[in-house]
C-alpha cells in the first residue's frame, strides 16, 4: 500500500489515512526518490516507544551517518543558525544545552507575560472588531505569539519588523519562496543583529530571555555565540509556526463542536482541560521532527537501518483508540489525557508551559467577546498548510 501524506485531499483531512495506516501499516516506510527511506510510524504505543528509545533513535545526523555522507552544507552559516540546537542535539550535548537554558526559560519569566497578553489579545480583537470580521490566522493567532516572542526575548520595539523580515529567511515557507542570496543575506542580517545584541546584553543586563541566556553558566560553561544565536532562531520559528495553529485549529474545532464550547462558556474553569484536548484532537505539530535510525534495529519484524529517517506521526498517536476512548471526538471532560502534542522523553517541548498559556488566553478571551463566531469558508473548502511537519490552517474566516 502506498499513502500520499503529502496531497492537498490528504491535508484536508490526515485522519482518515492515519487509521487506516495505524490499522494496516503502522509501520510504514516511505522509499523516498534519491533512495532514503523515512518510516511513519503511526500507532501510540510505537511513537511513545521511540522518542523514549535515545540510543536507535537519534537526532544528530552525524550519529547516524558516516562524515562522507554528511552535506557539505552543513558547515554554512544558515545551517548551523537552523540546526546547531538542542532540538537537533543527542546527549551529552542535547543535557548540556538543555541545561543552560532552561535556567533562562522560567515558570517566573513565562508567568510574567500573563497581562501583556491578555492585554495583546484585547487590542489584536479591538481593530477587527470594527469590520465585523476577520481571518483569525493573519489578524489574531499569529501575531500574539509572535509579539510574545519578540517580548520574551527582549527584541526592542523598534527592531521588531527588521528582525521580522531577516527571519522570513529561516520560517517556512517563505524561507522556501526566497532565491539564495535573498536568503543568505537575510541570515547574515540576522546574525550580525543577534551578535551586537548579545555583546549589549553581556554590557547591560535587562530582564529578558536574551539576557539569561547570555549569562546562563553552568560549572563555568556556556553557551557559545553560534549556540546563542541558533537557541534564538530556534524559539523565532517555533514562535511563528506553532501556537498559532494551537489557536487556529482550536478555534476551528470549538466552532465545529458547538456543544463542547456551550461547556465552556457555563463554566471558564474548563478552559484548562480543553486546551488539552484541543492539542490531543487536532494539535499543531502533526509528525515529530526528524529522528535518525542511529544503529540498525529490528522493530516488530521491520528492518531500520542505520542513517534511515523515522518520522513519529504525532497526530496520529493522538487519536490511536489503544490510548484514547472514542479519539475522533472533541471532549473537553476527558479525564486522562496523555497526548503527545508536545512530545515526550528528554526532547519534550521546552516551551510547552508558554504555549499552553497563550493558547488558553487567546481561545478564552476571543470567545468571551465573541461567543457566536460564524465560519465564513466551507469548512471542506478550507486549506491546510502543506508539509508533514505542522498542522494549520492557511487562513480562518470568521464573521464576529
Ligand atoms: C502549541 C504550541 C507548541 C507545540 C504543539 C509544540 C510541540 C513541540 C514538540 C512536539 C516538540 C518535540 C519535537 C520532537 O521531539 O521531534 C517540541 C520541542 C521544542 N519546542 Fe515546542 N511546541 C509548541 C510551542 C513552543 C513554543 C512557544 C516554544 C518556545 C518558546 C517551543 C520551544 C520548543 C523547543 C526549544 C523544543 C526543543 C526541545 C528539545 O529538543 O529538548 N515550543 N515542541
Amino acid at each position: 500500500m502506498v499513502y500520499d501524506l503529502f496531497s492537498t485531499a490528504f491535508k484536508a483531512d490526515p485522519f482518515a489515512t492515519f487509521a487506516r495506516m495505524r490499522q494496516d501499516d503502522p509501520i510504514y516506510a516511505h522509499h523516498a526518490p534519491n533512495g532514503s527511506t523515512i518510516w511513519y510510524v503511526t500507532r501510540y504505543e510505537d511513537v511513545v516507544a521511540m522518542l523514549r528509545d535515545n540510543v536507535h533513535f537519534v537526532k544528530d545526523i552525524r550519529h547516524a551517518l558516516p562524515p562522507e555522507q554528511l552535506n557539505p552544507a552543513r558547515r554554512t552559516n544558515t545551517h548551523q543558525l537552523i540546526n546547531e540546537n538542542m532540538l537537533f542535539a543527542d546527549p551529552p550535548d542535547h543535557t548540556r544545552l538543555r541545561g543552560l537554558v532552561n535556567q533562562a526559560f522560567t515558570p517566573r519569566r513565562i508567568e510574567n507575560l500573563r497581562p501583556r497578553l491578555q492585554q495583546f489579545a484585547h487590542t489584536l480583537l479591538d481593530r477587527v472588531t470594527p469590520f465585523g470580521q476577520m481571518d483569525l490566522i493573519a489578524d489574531y493567532a499569529l501575531p500574539l505569539p509572535v509579539a510574545m516572542i519578540a517580548d520574551l526575548l527582549g527584541i526592542p520595539e523598534g527592531d521588531r519588523e527588521q528582525v521580522a523580515e531577516w527571519s522570513q529567511a529561516i520560517i517556512s515557507p517563505g524561507s522556501r519562496g526566497h532565491s539564495y542570496k535573498v536568503r543568505k543575506q537575510k541570515i547574515k542580517g540576522l546574525l550580525a543583529y543577534l551578535s551586537a545584541l548579545f555583546k549589549e546584553r553581556e554590557l547591560r543586563p535587562r530582564d529578558d530571555l536574551i539576557t539569561a541566556l547570555v549569562q546562563a553558566e553552568s560549572s563555568g560553561d556556556r553557551l557559545s555565540e553560534t549556540e546563542l544565536s541558533s537557541m534564538v532562531a530556534l524559539l523565532i520559528v517555533t514562535g511563528h509556526e506553532t501556537t498559532v495553529n494551537l489557536i487556529g485549529n482550536g478555534a476551528f474545532a470549538l466552532i465545529q463542536n458547538p456543544e463542547q464550547l456551550a461547556l465552556l462558556q457555563e463554566n471558564p474553569t474548563l478552559w484548562g482541560p480543553a486546551v488539552e484536548e484541543l492539542l490531543r484532537y487536532d494539535g499543531p505539530v502533526e509528525t515529530s521532527t526528524t529522528r535518525w535510525v542511529g544503529q540498525t534495529v529490528v522493530y516488530k519484524g521491520h528492518t531500520m537501518q542505520r542513517g534511515d529517517v523515522v518520522r513519529l506521526v504525532f497526530s496520529s498517536a493522538n487519536r490511536d483508540t489503544a490510548a484514547f476512548p472514542y479519539p475522533d471526538h472533541l471532549d473537553i471532560g476527558r479525564s486522562e489525557n496523555k497526548h503527545l502534542a508536545f512530545g515526550l522523553g528528554i526532547h519534550y517541548c521546552l516551551g510547552a508551559p508558554l504555549a499552553r498559556l497563550e493558547g488558553e488566553i487567546a481561545l478564552h478571551t476571543l470567545f468571551s467577546r465573541f461567543p457566536h463566531l460564524q465560519l465564513l469558508t466551507n469548512p471542506n473548502r478550507l486549506t491546510w498548510r502543506s508539509g508533514v511537519l505542522f498542522r494549520g490552517l492557511n487562513h480562518l474566516y470568521l464573521r464576529l
